[in-house]
């Protein structure tokens, strides 16, 4: 396995779209392309599956030095107000847009720190939004908590507005780790807002682990997945540390680079985690996603609704997803979209009645193909290309770069399809690149992508 490792560490994307943002062809999109294209997703699937929104509250009061998310901090909350009536302005746009009520399916709250807002404010959120849109018969209401701000209030005010799954940040328990990070929060914290999320009628409750933290070693993981198992949230995201310095705000500066695991330690410590996890009754899905067989997002790995977007994984696929908020990516199914990333741009735009949009993709044919061979593999770790429309002219070019994959035993290539082996799991981002054409068209000039390990 370590050979493999140091084989296949490369910079790579972790594909939650594809194209990858970085390859989006800017040239050829426009704000009346993106418009153009979600009314037609709406007109499409509205009625029968609903639609999602991705709200982004970018809002922290403390910069965690590991954290790549697109966050601004403050201590100011009265930034907080301005900001979800612009929330709401951008909302009426896209309502303008459409021809009918639309029906929201999914919700999710993402951040930044969603319970950096009052629980009073988040109600005229959501409320707002439901002036002009019903919830679908079967609709799943999700947010993201910071375990140290996360109040009944909080918990009490989004279970009546419908929200059932929470999931909260924990990352590692051990002290060196959370202070190198500068997030410490005790494991009481953590143990509170997941007991009470329970006890208030949540029926998901996530958390999510990193491995690869500063100074992390296989005791702390140990450790930190003991402490895990008492708590027994429904799913835990374990995420591979993602190390991108480059990025504008990222705040990774709290540490040296020699504090990190090497990339042979980085995936000992995920070995030893996915052990510990299978033996606490985790089953794995997709990529870094553990779940509880128990759990909607296992119910849908069976079923085979298992779904990949910016959100993440999703227990269900919905054709239009509206991405509300700074930097939020839109997914209308024919093209993406992402909003500026500055608040005083974003607040200034909206008023104006401007869609708050800075550059986006419309797919090709070829990158619709491409993107079901994608989302195949990140969901169900096998693809196939039996039928018309999943056959690309450039397959064999593909093949071929796979075989020597294939060789190291972690695929299994037939005449019409492929499948993962438990070996290659590990290199799931790897067996995507291959079909990236993208990627293969133009190599990056610089570092884009967090390595696959
Ligand atoms: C937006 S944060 C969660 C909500 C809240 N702000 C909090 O920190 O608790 C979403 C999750 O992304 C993950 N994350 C952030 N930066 C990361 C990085 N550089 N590498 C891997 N995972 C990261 C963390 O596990 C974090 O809990
Ligand atoms: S991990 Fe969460 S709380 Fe920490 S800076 Fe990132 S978004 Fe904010």
């Amino acid at each position: 396995m370590h050979g493999l490792v140091q084989k296949y560490n490369v910079p790579g994307p972790r594909y939650t779209s594809y194209p990858t943002v970085p390859y989006w062809d800017l040239h050829n999109f426009s704000g009346a392309q993106w418009k153009e294209s979600v009314v037609k997703s709406f007109e499409e699937s509205n009625a029968d599956e609903g639609i999602s929104i991705y709200i982004h509250l970018p809002f922290c009061e403390q910069m965690c030095t590991f954290c790549g998310c697109h966050k601004r901090i403050t201590k100011r909350h009265e930034v907080e107000w301005p900001y979800i009536k612009s929330v709401l302005k951008e909302w009426k746009l896209y309502c303008d847009l459409f021809p009918s009520r639309p029906i929201i399916k999914e919700l999710h709250l993402g951040g930044g720190t969603p319970t950096f807002f009052s629980a009073e404010n988040l109600k005229r959120l959501i409320d707002g939004l439901f002036q002009t849109a019903t919830r679908a018969r079967n609709y799943e209401f999700s947010f993201e908590g910071h375990p140290n701000n996360t109040t009944r209030e909080h918990l009490e005010t989004l279970y009546k507005l419908g929200f059932r799954r929470v999931s909260y940040g924990v990352q590692d328990y051990s002290q060196n780790i959370q202070k190198a990070i500068n997030r410490v929060q005790p494991y009481k914290n953590v143990a509170y807002v997941t007991n009470l999320s329970r006890e208030i009628g949540y029926t998901s409750v996530g958390h999510d682990l990193i491995f690869g933290l500063p100074h992390q070693h296989l005791g702390d993981v140990e450790r930190t997945i003991v402490f895990t198992k008492r708590l027994k949230p429904d799913r835990i995201a374990f995420y591979s540390y993602a190390h991108v310095p480059w990025i504008k705000g990222s705040g990774q500066r709290g540490f040296d680079e020699v504090d990190l695991p090497s990339p042979g330690e980085k995936r000992r410590l995920y070995e030893k985690g996915k052990e510990f996890l299978a033996e606490a009754g985790y089953v794995e899905i997709g990529m870094d996603h553990f779940a509880l067989k128990s759990d909607s997002l296992y119910k849908s790995l069976l079923s085979g609704k298992l779904h990949r977007n910016f959100m993440g994984y999703t227990a269900s696929k919905t054709h239009l997803m509206i991405g509300l908020g700074v930097s939020s990516i839109g997914d209308s199914w024919y093209g993406f979209a992402q909003n500026v990333k500055g608040v005083e741009e974003y607040e200034h735009l909206v008023s104006n009645g401007i869609i708050p949009i800075f550059r986006g993709h419309i797919l090709t044919d070829e990158d619709e193909v491409i993107r079901r061979h994608i989302l195949n593999l990140m969901c169900r770790f096998r693809t196939s290309w039996k039928n018309k429309e999943e056959r690309f002219e450039l397959l064999d070019q593909v093949l071929e770069r796979l075989g020597e994959m294939e060789s190291d035993g972690l695929i299994e290539i037939h005449s019409d399809s492929l499948r993962v082996k438990e070996e290659g799991r590990p290199f799931i981002r790897n067996i995507c690149m291959a079909f990236d054409l993208h990627l293969h068209r133009k190599a990056p000039e610089t570092q884009l992508f967090s390595m696959t390990i």
